[in-house]
């Protein structure tokens, strides 16, 4: 009797745990992100390409108005950088490297986004000469920043 009742909730147990997976699956891996770019910014194409190639979903649009994206999102001038992109709720302004992205999404900490201002060389998406170490920051509404992860790129 009781193997009869084991068998019978095997499939059962196992098509949880299948369903459970996908979910997980959906949710850690296929996170969408948007972008918001000028059509013109071939740093901010780049940085899409090495989101992409990173496994996230991306969405793009060329805007006119990158500076009322900006305001809509509450960046302020000294944190912004050239595109912005949204992942959830989060805001993820400028060449921020996918590896922290991922970070981000795995940890879900309590801020409004995170932001690499200015574009550093050596950056995601600024590749060049003289690769500098730079800094990703968390930021709140209120504008204060932390430092989420210190970049020295190779
Ligand atoms: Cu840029
Ligand atoms: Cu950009």
């Amino acid at each position: 009797m009781k193997t009869r009742l084991a068998l019978f909730l095997l499939p059962v147990v196992l098509l949880v745990g299948a369903g459970s997976l996908f979910v997980m699956q959906k949710q850690s891996t296929d996170p969408v992100i948007t972008v918001y770019k000028t059509s013109t910014c071939g740093c901010c194409r780049a940085w899409v390409r090495h989101v992409r190639e990173a496994g996230f979903e991306v969405v793009a649009h060329d805007v006119a108005d990158l500076g009322a994206v900006k305001r809509r999102h509450g960046i302020p001038r000294r944190l912004s950088s050239c595109h912005t992109a949204l992942l959830g709720d989060y805001v993820i302004e400028g060449h921020v490297p996918a590896e922290v992205v991922k970070k981000l999404w795995a940890e879900l900490p309590d801020v409004k986004g995170i932001t690499v201002p200015g574009m550093p060389i050596g950056s995601p998406g600024m590749e060049g000469p003289n690769p500098q170490p730079y800094d990703v920051l968390t930021f709140d509404d209120a504008g204060n920043t932390a430092v989420f992860v210190s970049v020295v790129p190779d």
